[in-house]
């Protein structure tokens, strides 16, 4: 095989509870690359279409995640990629993650799969650290393993995959604004009080437990953060409002997705992540604001090969 075409999903991260470790991967969004071998060394980007982005490969996400895997394998010929953006950068859904983390995929494709999915989640986090200014996996670990997954710790690079219920389905709503992941993290406090990581701690360990045992009752109790969201939710128009109409009309529960602009919320049932997704539309269209929105099932396979 010489060449690849493949899916690359978008990403939500953090799931509400769970900062920088918790992550979960969608279905029908994401962008499409083509890998091909070259006989040229390096890594070249020949192609970048959607969004306007570097091609020198070590300026582009996914230039940099597959020159950490080249530095790897010490190979005598190279790669070029092609990149259809369909993400927007900057949406807070792993739109660098689906970039760093779909290269060093195709990559290993093309090379036989030499690597396992941890060694090219640890590849493509160099990626991610090129676009958010540090290494955090909550986005590139699902879109690698699909399904829900939880970073244990960066170093060593430790991915559990969590079970995902059958019935949970996913809305975004994905504001057209820009918030830099970078900016996001800066804002947050460095230290917190310790009655509340016992609050955000229980409640990541139990969402965790409630996957394992399709709880959606405790699913519903565990999305709650009161660390991060009471910081974020102040770059985003209309937050409080699209959680409120999210609730209010059945969603298990509704936050920032990754750094944001985009919300996410989790439903029982495709008819009610489509009930969801018509409340927070009502919010923004009564906004300036230009939005798109997304319902899925959550995509247990991760990046997929298209041809
Ligand atoms: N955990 C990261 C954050 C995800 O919230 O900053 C965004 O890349």
């Amino acid at each position: 095989m010489n060449e690849v075409k493949i899916f690359s999903p978008a990403t939500v991260a953090n799931v509400t509870c769970g900062y920088d470790v918790l992550g979960f991967c969608l279905d029908n969004v994401g962008d499409e690359m083509i890998v091909r071998k070259t006989a040229k060394k390096g890594i070249h980007i020949t192609k970048i279409e959607g969004y306007d982005l570097p091609f020198e490969a070590d300026k582009n996400v996914a230039g940099v995640s597959a020159l950490a895997l080249l530095n790897h394998a010490n190979l005598d010929y190279g790669f070029e990629i092609e990149i259809y953006k369909h993400i927007k950068p900057g949406s807070g859904i792993g739109s660098s993650s689906a970039s760093a983390a779909g290269s060093v995929f195709a990559i290993n494709e093309l090379l036989g799969r030499p690597y396992s999915k941890t060694q090219l989640t640890e590849f493509a986090m160099k990626g991610e650290a090129l676009a958010s200014g540090s290494e955090h996996a909550d986005n590139i670990a699902p879109a690698l393993f699909g399904g829900f997954t939880l970073v244990k710790s960066i170093a060593p690079l430790t991915v559990l995959e969590i079970p995902s219920p059958a019935d949970l389905y996913a809305t975004v709503i994905h504001p057209q604004i820009e918030i830099k992941t970078a900016e996001a993290r800066a804002i947050l406090p460095k230290e917190i009080p310790l009655k509340i990581a016992i609050t955000q701690w229980a409640n990541v360990g139990s969402l965790v437990h409630a996957l394992h045992t399709n709880d959606y009752n405790l699913i519903q109790s565990s999305l709650k953060d009161i660390i991060i969201e009471p910081f974020r939710s102040k770059l985003i128009p209309q937050f409080e409002n699209v959680k409120l109409a999210a609730l209010n009309s059945g969603a298990l529960g509704c936050g920032i997705s990754g750094s944001g602009p985009s919300i996410f919320a989790l439903s029982k049932g495709k008819d009610m992540a489509l009930k969801v997704e018509n409340a927070m539309e009502l919010v923004y269209r009564n906004t300036e604001v230009a939005f798109n929105t997304y319902v899925s099932k959550i995509n247990l396979e991760g990046i997929r090969i298209l041809s």
